[in-house]
């Protein structure tokens, strides 16, 4: 009854000519226009609130060797529409349930010379537009190969954007603020400075992509559902302020090998002029199939300690033997191997995280470098380069699992694959059987490199269809996965929830590597978190690298303040603890935080966001009445004024008050905090500084009677 009084009230807003037709959101704020041009090109415009978005956009896909490409010479032979709306819940995540609800305009594409047809299918949200192309079951459509997807993104202006460069191989970047304008000149400086970048086009940038105009609106750009099709990055005409798609090649030149039936991935396009809905949407998530895992219960969000900043930082190694020169001189037999002496992975190491992260109630414990092939990265002394199955001689993998199990800790696998990617697929069903053998339900897998195949790019359809294999797999083996270096994600978790994290951006990792933008974290949850949760691994707590690592001399611009509420501001089920506990046990008031923060949320309030300048966010603990809230701080020092009106009327709470101190600083002063207790109730309103870099974390418990 209620699908029947949609679809009549529905017929009102769509007007009934052909080539052009709108679509309104069920809140009336965003109109979506589609229209065939005169020479049969489709095209779309979005407004919001009466003004324009995206201007009149073509629509198609330019196909390879074909006679004809899907791009124009199109007349509209079926339109069909309807209106949707649902509330779900997903097995983790910001919220405990979401609604999905769009009002949907399929329009049927015939090809006359060609008799090709193509379906566009639009879905128009409360917070935005997404839409998608289907190639349904024909004759004249069986196989084809895609030269390059032609999907304009027509801009109204030389807006703002937060960008980081096209490219095939690598989203770890730390992102740029400019006009649009400035992007090609940025864009070749950069180049010139920066060697690892594989792919370049002078304004070429990737999604997702966050855009603010002259006026105040903020608009995202990015994708959803990207299966067995390449990633989307785009491509900026500069001149007339055009995006157009631009699909990561094979080493062909290729950009997608298709077979009908099939569809792209939704093309997303979120927009407000309130900074914090951007934050909030879940159209990425909506535009996602349903879970297709049935039984679920086997997922669940966990802090994590590791063995890896004392890698990452260069204070060990993970390789048992010296890396190269050890392989070069043929040693391949680890019983005869000479270790060198900087084994992160050994039995007593290992066991010194177990015991913490059993101390302090952390759930899982990470290790890397525990396995053979790190001392011969590209195989070149085995057949293989990893098999994930062999460990060194110092790691008792059944030893430490009992260990580990006695003080009720889970051990976390790591899978680096060295890029070698038929290598893995090859191993991983032994590799995962191996794992639940010995009782570790996570993996963190890796794909660090060139991919060493044939040719491959880290996001083309071949990788893209890879790492969802891996996801799969790991399903039907009730793994959960954090896949580093894999393409970032589009909303995948909805369907495969047991993909617990990716890292597919610039993570703490790069603090150790030179350093990250202060501002890097308030620019994150707009852009990379957009499409799903971020392996980040936060809470370093020495910002000084050079006192445990001589060699290392950069700093972790960030002080300790923000890194606690990086625990709430970057949304994950899976939380890295990444610092050493030594480290933790000298500030033990401020560790209090990051043992006390939960990791699954029934409510999140975004309260303040600006991208590039700051986020606070208020999340309630799922299963409880405890909120916490987190702040982090661009390059400005800055006072937030918070309302707790988000709490229940008539309880009170004592709060927990993480703050950066008087004088700190990200660069000169970052271990400068102060921990204090206030009581506070849904009237109750604080205003609370942060410094430049900083920010602040609160804890929120109810009082007991
Ligand atoms: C890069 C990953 O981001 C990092 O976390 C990992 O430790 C190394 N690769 C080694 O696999
Ligand atoms: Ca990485």
């Amino acid at each position: 009854m209620k699908h029947l009084l949609y679809t009549a009230l529905f017929c009102f807003l769509v007007l009934q000519s052909v080539n052009s037709q709108q679509l309104k959101s069920p809140n009336g704020k965003f109109i979506m226009e589609f229209t065939l041009q005169k020479d049969g090109t489709p095209s779309y415009s979005l407004n919001y609130k009466d003004k324009t978005v995206i201007k009149p956009s073509k629509l198609g896909l330019e196909l390879k060797d074909d006679k004809k490409s899907l791009l124009n010479d199109f007349t509209v032979i079926d339109t069909k529409t309807n209106s949707f709306d649902e509330t779900w819940k997903p097995v983790w995540g910001e919220v405990e349930s979401i609604r999905n609800q769009y009002n949907e305009l399929a329009i049927t594409l015939n090809q006359k010379e060609t008799d090709r047809q193509i379906i566009i299918r639009f879905r128009l949200f409360n917070d935005g537009l997404g839409f998608r192309y289907e190639f349904p079951t024909q004759k004249n459509l069986v196989y084809f190969v895609i030269k390059e997807e032609r999907t304009q993104f027509a801009m109204t202006g030389d807006h703002t954007a937060f960008w980081i460069p096209g490219d095939y191989d690598t989203q770890e970047y730390d992102y740029t603020t400019s006009k649009l304008s400035e992007i090609r000149g940025l864009a070749e400086k950069a180049k010139t400075e920066n060697l690892s970048q594989t792919s370049f086009s002078p304004t070429g940038v990737q999604t997702s992509l966050m855009l603010k105009t002259a006026d105040g609106l903020y608009i995202n750009l990015h994708e959803a559902a990207l299966i067995n099709y390449s990633c989307m990055h785009l491509n900026l005409d500069d001149k007339n302020m055009v995006f157009e798609s631009w699909l990561t090649p094979d080493e062909k030149g290729v950009k997608g090998y298709i077979q009908a039936p099939a569809h792209s991935p939704w093309r997303t396009i979120i927009v407000s002029d309130d900074a914090r809905e951007i934050l909030a949407s879940k159209m990425t998530l909506n535009l996602n199939d349903p879970c297709k895992i049935e039984d679920t219960s086997w997922i669940k969000p966990i802090k994590y300690v590791g063995v890896w900043w004392e890698m990452i930082s260069g204070k060990s190694s993970w390789s048992y033997t010296d890396e190269f020169p050890s392989v070069q001189l043929g040693v391949t037999d680890f019983s005869k191997a000479k270790p060198s002496g900087t084994h992160g992975a050994n039995n007593a190491n290992v066991k010194k995280y177990i015991d913490f992260a059993a101390a302090n109630g952390f759930g899982g414990v990470l290790v890397e470098g525990w396995n053979e092939g790190w001392e011969d990265w590209f195989g070149h002394y085995k057949d293989y380069v990893f098999d994930f199955v062999t460990p060194y001689p110092d790691f008792d993998v059944k030893g430490l699992h009992e260990y580990a199990k006695s003080k009720g800790v889970k051990m976390i696998m790591h899978h680096e694959t060295s890029g070698s990617v038929r290598n893995y697929e090859r191993h991983m069903d032994k590799a995962y059987q191996f794992m639940k053998d010995n009782g570790y339900d996570a993996v963190k897998s890796g794909y660090v490199g060139s991919i060493i195949s044939n040719g491959d790019n880290h996001y083309n359809q071949f990788m893209v269809n890879h790492y969802q294999y891996a996801v799969e797999k790991a399903a039907e083996y009730k793994i959960m996965v954090n896949a580093h270096e894999a393409v970032r994600p589009t909303g995948i978790c909805r369907t495969y929830p047991n993909l617990i994290g990716n890292e597919a951006a610039r993570g703490t990792e790069y603090q150790a590597f030179g350093g990250s933008k202060p501002n890097h974290v308030t620019l994150l949850p707009f852009t990379r978190l957009i499409g799903g949760p971020m392996d980040y691994t936060p809470g370093i707590f020495e910002m000084d690298l050079s006192k445990f690592s001589p060699n290392n001399k950069s700093h972790v611009n960030s002080t300790i303040a923000n890194q606690l509420a990086l625990y709430v501001t970057l949304y994950s089920p899976l939380q890295m603890a990444a610092d050493f506990p030594e480290h933790y046990n000298k500030f033990p008031d401020a560790f209090q935080f990051i043992k006390d923060v939960a990791v699954d949320w029934s409510e999140s309030n975004y309260l303040e966001a600006e991208p590039g300048q700051y986020i606070t966010v208020a999340r309630k603990a799922k299963g409880t009445n405890n909120w916490f809230i987190g702040n982090v701080n661009g390059y400005e020092p800055r006072t937030s004024n918070i309302n707790f009106a988000f709490l229940e009327k008539g309880k009170k709470y004592t709060a927990t008050i993480y703050a950066d101190g008087k004088e700190a600083n990200y660069k000169t002063n970052p271990q400068a905090y102060n921990v204090r207790k206030i009581q506070v109730t849904n009237t109750s309103k604080l205003s609370q500084l942060s410094a430049a870099g900083g920010g602040y974390a609160i804890s929120i418990i109810e009082n007991k009677k």
